[in-house]
């Protein structure tokens, strides 16, 4: 298993397509896994070619195995991409976009509209934006592994603590975080879902 840290300049395109299409399969939920492949593949790009941002894969030959997103700032990237013709083009053509307009209005103001409730915690914390790996590999410590990549990262950006939000009902996740030294901190209401916020030291 190898794993990478991938830049939008270098990475070949079918990358970015297994990549949206693993948390597509794999993380449920939320707006992302309903503005269709071609846009996520455009999202994660975007989010590759900036320096606050990092994307690093575990790839096994050809395949991408998991992948974890961490950002500096998750407000700057949905900002970015708000202003970017070709995602918002890609993302008006999705159905599933606009069968889910109320959830989508909502999760553009996020980490704003959740954070506000998290007393004395600035909504430009850094986070841990998604992590996923895929089904038949799950349980060989590959998140483990992907979370330590993405702490490395964080450490060389002097960044002490981040933040990690996930579903409140999804037990394995909850677990995940837990098990990985994340610290609950609150469990706030954002659109139709529970998530549980989670903050983690920087090893
Ligand atoms: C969450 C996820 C990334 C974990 O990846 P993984 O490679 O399977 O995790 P690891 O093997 O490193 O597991 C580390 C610890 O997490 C906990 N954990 C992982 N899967 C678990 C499960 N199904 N049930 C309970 N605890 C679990 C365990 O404590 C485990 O340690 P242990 O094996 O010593 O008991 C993976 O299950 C996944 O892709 N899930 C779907 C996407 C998702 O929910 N992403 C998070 C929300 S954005």
């Amino acid at each position: 298993m190898q794993y990478f840290r991938i830049q939008a300049a270098e990475a070949a395109s079918p990358l970015w397509h297994q990549i949206a299409t693993l948390h597509i399969a794999a993380i449920k939920g939320g707006i992302l896994e309903r503005i269709g492949v071609r846009a996520l593949a455009r999202l994660y790009r975007v989010l590759a070619a900036s320096h606050d941002n990092v994307l690093i894969v575990a790839q096994e030959r050809d395949k991408v195995v998991g992948f974890v997103s961490g950002c500096l700032d998750v407000g700057a990237v949905i900002k970015k991409l708000m202003l970017s013709p070709v995602f918002m083009l890609l993302i008006v053509a999705s159905p599933g976009f606009w069968q889910s307009l109320g959830m989508a209005l909502k999760a553009l103001a996020y980490p704003q509209n959740v954070s506000k409730v998290e007393v004395g915690i600035s909504h430009t914390m850094p986070e841990l934006f998604s992590i996923a790996v895929r089904q038949e590999w799950r349980g060989h410590k590959i998140g483990t592994r992907l979370v330590e990549e993405l702490e490395q990262w964080f450490r060389a950006k002097n960044i002490a603590t981040y933040r990690v939000s996930t579903d409140a009902s999804d037990v394995r996740a909850n677990a995940f975080y837990q098990k990985t030294g994340g610290i609950f901190v609150a469990s706030l209401r954002h659109h139709a879902m529970r998530l549980n916020t989670y903050h983690k030291l920087v090893p």
